[in-house]
């Protein structure tokens, strides 16, 4: 299967699935008012703060923010893909999903690729059975303690001393040559030609999370320099966004309570050879929030495994603030450090599974947190508390809130002697200050959250779009933030039946898909959520009116405000300005 699916096959397929019917079938759900609830599927509760509501085809929970569209729910609960729970809806919904044929060539240019570096991790697996110089490879990685059951189980591949084994396997026309080195297993040579770039390498092919080859590493059999290459950046392979040993991982288990992230492919497998197969590496380089994302998506528990050591701490100290933001309830992140000297596969080796995953040496993330900033804290000098108070509240502010910030706030209070509730509105004082505009700013933002009004009635009821006879008009705002809007008003004319979820999904992936998200979920006022008046037609349509109209008149004014001084006016800057206000017109007289 290849090819991009369309929006508009997105658009259909939102509009004929029936979010309450599809969640229903995972967590039975009850009716309530004119939602439908159930406890949180994404964390623990006791009363129910899981909502679903039939006409945005939207689910949001008031406990701990997960929230989204049918497609959201299936990649969130079922732990899918995008298109994997866009093929799930399409069966469930009976359609076929159609390819847009104007991507198709860029789409089969890039399964050219995976298909080509399937073949490559076939050929590199059978050098190390087959190549005359293998035993060398295979002593290495018995060496290491790794078996050959464990090899097959990662298809770790030997790729031969000299310079063109790959291409003479592979690479026989000069379309192969040009896919080959497309996909960076091969290097052009100044004077033309090409040469392999893995030479008498360990071979790790590295899967992405839908089990396609993507690229490789390659290990030296001795001391040799680099330690490892690995595959370049290419169509396919991004580095920053993979996990090595991610694939296997989900496959080993049925389900995953605990994931380990290690630093390395050889830590992945130590691990998995002392069975503890719940592993992934970032490969050197520090976990983004997209990939810990990712990992969230597989499991609620995350164990990075650092070196004791001074680079391990740095790494262990950033990781923490990638994380912070994405600690929702129900979702954990501990640290497991390896004494200095020994990395996770030394130590498994050593020690063994049991010593490794004793949770007795795990550090949980606000331990870890409050050791760091409470290293020469004495309670009974008055400064270090203050000095703590100051020191821990950007951290704080980066929570969500949950019962991980409740209690770190709380446990925070008590070793500074302050109450909980005066810490919390100091967190939440320093916020509104720091975002405390300037006149200027408090205009920009009095605009901005107009927009947001204006945008989160249309989420709630599309149709008011309809009541804007051209969506061009609104382009001709000068509002920031409005071209975005007439976005929106245009999708809605085009599709005239589109829900919230919908809209949604046209910007999935952009850096509108949470915004939209968040505008989704908001009610203007707390009364909003279960009076049926703030449901009405009427009352809908006189808020979007209204909101129209002052971004109307905030443009005008903005247009107005950059003229700059009154006799440089143009004729029609002037006749403008008496369409005004009064106290326009008086400025426009002279
Ligand atoms: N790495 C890399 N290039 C290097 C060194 C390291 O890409 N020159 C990446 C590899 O993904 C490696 C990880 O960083 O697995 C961790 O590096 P390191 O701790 O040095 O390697 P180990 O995995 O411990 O490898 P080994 O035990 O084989 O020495
Ligand atoms: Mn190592």
């Amino acid at each position: 299967m290849s090819g991009r699916i369309p929006q508009n096959f997105i658009d259909d397929l939102i509009s004929r699935t029936d979010i309450v019917g599809l969640i229903d079938g995972f967590v039975p759900l009850r009716k309530a008012g004119s939602n439908y609830q159930a406890l949180c599927p994404f964390h623990d509760e006791k009363s129910p703060s899981f909502t679903v509501t039939q006409d945005k085809q939207f689910y949001h929970c008031f406990g701990c923010g997960a929230n989204g569209t049918a497609i959201s729910f299936l990649m969130e609960y079922n732990r899918m893909e995008f298109v994997e729970a866009v093929e799930e809806l399409a069966a469930r919904a009976g359609l076929e999903i159609p390819r847009q044929a104007g991507h198709a060539s860029k789409d089969s240019r890039l399964s050219e690729l995976y298909e080509l570096l399937e073949l490559v991790a076939q050929f590199y697996c059978r050098q190390l059975r087959e190549h005359p110089q293998a035993q060398r490879a295979v002593e290495y990685l018995k060496h290491r303690g790794l078996s050959a059951e464990l090899a097959d189980r990662f298809e770790l591949g030997y790729a031969a001393p000299g310079w063109d084994n790959l291409i003479s396997a592979l690479g026989k026309s000069d379309a192969a040559q040009q896919r080959l080195a497309r996909a960076g297993m091969i290097i052009q040579r100044d004077k033309g030609g090409y040469y392999d770039r893995f030479r008498d390498r360990i071979m790790f092919p590295i899967r992405d999370q839908r089990g396609r080859v993507i690229g490789f590493g390659g290990r030296v059999l001795d001391d040799g320099e680099p330690k490892y290459l690995n595959s370049p950046e290419t169509p396919i392979y991004h580095k920053g966004n993979e996990l090595y040993g991610l694939y296997q991982a989900r496959h080993a288990n049925k389900e995953i309570n605990r994931l380990y992230v290690v630093e390395g492919y050889m830590d992945v497998l130590a691990l998995v050879q002392h069975d503890v197969t719940n592993v992934v590496a970032t490969l050197g380089t520090a976990a983004t929030s997209d990939q810990l994302e990712r990992l969230f998506r597989s499991t609620a528990q995350i164990v990075f495994c650092f070196d004791g050591d001074t680079a391990g701490r740095k790494a262990a100290w950033r990781a923490l603030q990638t994380s912070l933001p994405l600690l929702r309830d129900g979702r954990q992140v501990y640290y497991r450090f390896i004494p200095q000297g020994e990395d996770p596969d030394s130590f498994i080796r050593q020690h063994g599974k049991q010593q490794f995953e004793d949770d007795s040496h795990f550090l949980c993330l606000s331990d870890y947190l409050l050791q760091e900033l409470t290293k020469d804290f004495n309670p009974i000098i008055m400064e270090h508390k203050g000095k703590l108070l100051h020191d821990i509240s950007p951290y704080l502010k980066k929570l969500p809130t949950g019962n991980l910030k409740q209690l770190l706030v709380r446990e925070v209070a008590k070793l500074a002697d302050t109450e909980p509730d005066s810490l919390e509105r100091q967190l939440q004082q320093s916020r509104d200050q720091a975002s405390r505009p300037t006149t200027l700013k408090a205009q920009n933002k009095g605009e901005r959250s107009l927009l947001a009004q204006t945008i989160r009635l249309l989420l709630r009821r599309p149709k008011l779009a309809l009541h804007i006879a051209d969506p061009k008009d609104m382009t001709e705002l000068d509002l920031p933030g409005a071209d975005f809007l007439a976005e929106v008003i245009k999708l809605i004319h085009q599709n005239t039946d589109i829900s919230c979820a919908g809209i949604i999904e046209n910007w999935r992936g952009s850096k509108y898909e949470q915004r939209l998200s968040e505008l989704a979920t908001a009610s203007a006022s707390p009364y909003e959520k279960d009076e049926e008046v703030f449901n009405t037609d009427e009352y809908l349509e006189s808020e979007f009116a209204g909101a129209v109209n002052q971004l109307q008149e905030l443009s005008r004014k903005r247009k107005i405000t950059n003229f700059g001084k009154p006799e440089n006016l143009s004729d029609e800057q002037k006749s403008l300005l008496r369409n005004l206000n009064p106290a326009a017109r008086s400025v426009s007289k002279d």
